[in-house]
């Protein structure tokens, strides 16, 4: 079983990246393979709504977008994890989300996933929540902790000391391992996914 960890900070060793680490090891030692996803620092662009992606799957921009679906589809795992940025995740995050889950939502189902906020000192749980709206509309999982998923600092040294951050971080990372390890006995015991009903699209005007 494996977990992909997306750092969507532009650091790519900040306050996020010892979130991620912190969670990444307890995965680790509870016999998950994991991977770490850096977004990088070049620009990812937003979504243009051509509805490309909705002949082929993958985003008509390419890049780092299709180069994670690509990867997401073996993953059984997820966490995104995002620095804040004016109370919200930041922008380059923000954009590769909404490409990812526009072009590939459907990689998401039912695999489990938690997001990470971390800043200097408010934001987080808008930040947290706004992510979090990508896998509630995906079928994933959520995996909760002992609090909500945010860890502070300025930088990655003081990061290291947010000792009840590094202990939220863990016990994501417990609980991930927990879920994903139920569902590969569930699927030992002939429990597959639930059928799916064919999509209805239906708006304000009818
Ligand atoms: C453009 C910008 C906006 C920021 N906005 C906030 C904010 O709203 N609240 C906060 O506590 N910190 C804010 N910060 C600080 C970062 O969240 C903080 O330094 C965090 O540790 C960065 O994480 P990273 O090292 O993973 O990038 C902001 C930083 C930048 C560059």
């Amino acid at each position: 079983m494996k977990v992909l960890l997306v750092n969507g900070s532009p650091h790519e060793y900040g306050t996020t990246r010892v979130g991620i680490d912190e969670i990444a090891k307890t995965l680790q030692a509870e016999g998950i393979e994991t991977e770490v996803f850096w977004i990088g620092t070049d620009p990812v662009g937003g979504c243009i709504g051509c509805g490309g992606c909705g002949v082929t799957g993958r985003c008509v921009f390419g890049g780092i977008v299709n180069e994670f679906l690509d990867k997401a589809e073996e993953a059984d795992g997820f966490v995104f994890g995002a620095p804040v940025h004016y109370a919200g995740p930041n922008g380059n995050m923000k954009s590769f989300m909404d490409r990812v889950f526009y072009a590939g939502g459907h990689v998401f189902r039912l695999k489990p996933g938690a997001c990470i906020a971390a800043c200097r000192r408010a934001g987080v749980v808008t930040t947290m929540d706004d992510l979090n709206k990508y896998l509630s509309i995906s079928e994933m999982p959520i995996v909760s902790s002992t609090y909500w998923n945010m860890i502070f600092g300025s930088n990655a040294e003081q990061a290291k000391q947010d000792a009840e951050g590094l202990l939220t971080m863990r016990n994501i990372g417990r609980n991930m391992a927990y879920l994903l390890k139920c569902m590969e006995a569930a699927k030992a015991a002939g429990i597959g996914k639930p059928a799916e009903e064919e999509r209805v699209w239906t708006n304000f005007i009818r």
